[in-house]
This record gives C-alpha cells, sequence and structure tokens, in this order.
C-alpha cells in the first residue's frame, strides 16, 4: 500500500473545503473540467437507465444528461448539494429522482440498484478511495458500468516531484495531487467480479483520464473495449 493511501483526508476536512467552494465552485471548476464531464456523460448514457452520480456537487453535470436517464445524487457536502438542489429546481429536472448527502464509502443503496455509477472528480477527494469504489460495485447491477474522471498522477518525471511536493497542501483543499493509475488497476485485480475496460486521457493538461470498470453479468450493455484499449494502458 502506497504511504500516502491509508486515510490521508479525513471527511470532515473534506466537508469543510467543499462547503467553502460552493459559493464559487462552478466558476472555478465549470469550463476547465468540462470536456472530462463530457466524456463520462457520454459513457454513461451509452449504459443508461438508473444512474447514481456520487459528488454530484453543485449538480453541474445533472443538465448534461438525456431526460431518459433517471438520476440519483449524493454528496458528502451539504453546501454543494444545496447549489444542485437550486439547479434542479431551476431547470425542472424531473429526471432526477432525488440528491442526498451522503458519504460515497458508506452508501445507504441497496446492492444491485444502479446501472451506472458515475464519480467525477471524486475519488481521489475521497478519504478512503478503494473502500470508495467497494461501495460503487455493491450499488452497480450486474451487467453495469463504473465511471470514473479522476486525476491520475504522473508515474515518473518533475509532474511527480511537483505533486508530491504539493500534496499536503492540496490535502487542506480538499483532495490529492499524487494518486497513480495502479491503485485503479490493483483495485479491479483483486475485486471479483470487476474488470477495467477503458482508460483515456481527458484534458485539462492530461492529468486526468476517464477510467471504466464493468461488473459481470448478464444485463446491461456491452463492454466493448476501444481499439486503442492497449496503448491506452501503458502509455499514461
Ligand atoms: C472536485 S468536486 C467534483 C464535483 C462534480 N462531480 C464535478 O464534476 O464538478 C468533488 C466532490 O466530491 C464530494 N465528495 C468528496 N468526498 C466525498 C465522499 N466521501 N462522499 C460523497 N461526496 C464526496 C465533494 O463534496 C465535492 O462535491
Amino acid at each position: 500500500m502506497n504511504s500516502l493511501s491509508h486515510a490521508d483526508l479525513d471527511k470532515q476536512t473534506v466537508t469543510k473545503a467543499y462547503d467553502r467552494w460552493a459559493p464559487v465552485y462552478d466558476l472555478v471548476f465549470g469550463a476547465v473540467f468540462e470536456r472530462g464531464r463530457e466524456a463520462a456523460i457520454a459513457a454513461a448514457e451509452r449504459v443508461g437507465g438508473r444512474i447514481l452520480e456520487v459528488g454530484v456537487g453543485t449538480g453541474i453535470s445533472l443538465p448534461h444528461y438525456s431526460r431518459a436517464c433517471r438520476l440519483c445524487g449524493i454528496d458528502i457536502s451539504e453546501m454543494m448539494l444545496r447549489k444542485a438542489q437550486e439547479r434542479v429546481a431551476e431547470q425542472g429536472l424531473t429526471n432526477v429522482e432525488g440528491l442526498w448527502v451522503m458519504d460515497a464509502e458508506n452508501l445507504s443503496f441497496p446492492d444491485d440498484s444502479f446501472d451506472v455509477v458515475v464519480a467525477q472528480y471524486v475519488v481521489t477527494t475521497a478519504p478512503n478511495p478503494e473502500a470508495t469504489l467497494d461501495e460503487f460495485a455493491r450499488v452497480l447491477k450486474p451487467g453495469g458500468e463504473i465511471v470514473l474522471v479522476s486525476r491520475v498522477g504522473a508515474e515518473a518525471g518533475l509532474r511527480r516531484s511537483l505533486e508530491h511536493f504539493f500534496a499536503p497542501a492540496a490535502r487542506k483543499l480538499g483532495w490529492r495531487t499524487e494518486f497513480s493509475f495502479d491503485r485503479y488497476a490493483n483495485w479491479a485485480t483483486r475485486t471479483s467480479g470487476i474488470r477495467l475496460i477503458e482508460r483515456r486521457a481527458v484534458p485539462p493538461l492530461g492529468h486526468f483520464s476517464l477510467i471504466r470498470f464493468a461488473k459481470d453479468g448478464t444485463s446491461g450493455a456491452a463492454h466493448a473495449l476501444p481499439e486503442d484499449y492497449q496503448t491506452a494502458r501503458t502509455t499514461h
């Protein structure tokens, strides 16, 4: 286990940090993360059905899903979620089933509840990322997909050194700068019934990836591997 992997962020710090970010979040992180969100929504819509957005934040993604998808959202920050509730009301998003203050690591949904679990820019902010991924797998229906957009730390070079240097400051803001792809790959390898099916870089700066996992089973979509999957796995 990586020395920074075990609860190096605590829930109180993360909640407070995002409560403070809430009034300006869309302004600061709206456009910069837009392309990643588009990629995640497109992947989720290919499966369709009932979708859980974990760390839904201000609900910035919600209006961009097809109205045919039924959406549920959770977030640990009440202030972020209030913004999401306002957005749902203002835009009349009748396909949003509900928004709840909830910890991603302890979801109060039964097993096999969703066709897709989406988490955009969330897993690296969670105190226990692997335990959080376990919860995603639990609430996912067989045949469903986990769709992440996440920061992936550099494996070598100057960027890696900078990420480790800035890690303590970043944690006070509510996220990790350093987070290796191996943690996702290793989680999938040791989690029964879960397969890594895609990793693709998304803007900005090549620091983020779209990462998809499939849960074995018969319902849901066929999980086609992109043609450049092998390359994608080894070149990021
Ligand atoms: C960087 S923001 C991303 C928000 C949104 N997904 C987006 O695309 O902009 C991370 C979000 O994850 C939430 N979060 C962090 N840890 C969480 C946890 N353990 N459970 C639920 N939400 C969490 C934060 O409160 C915050 O709203």
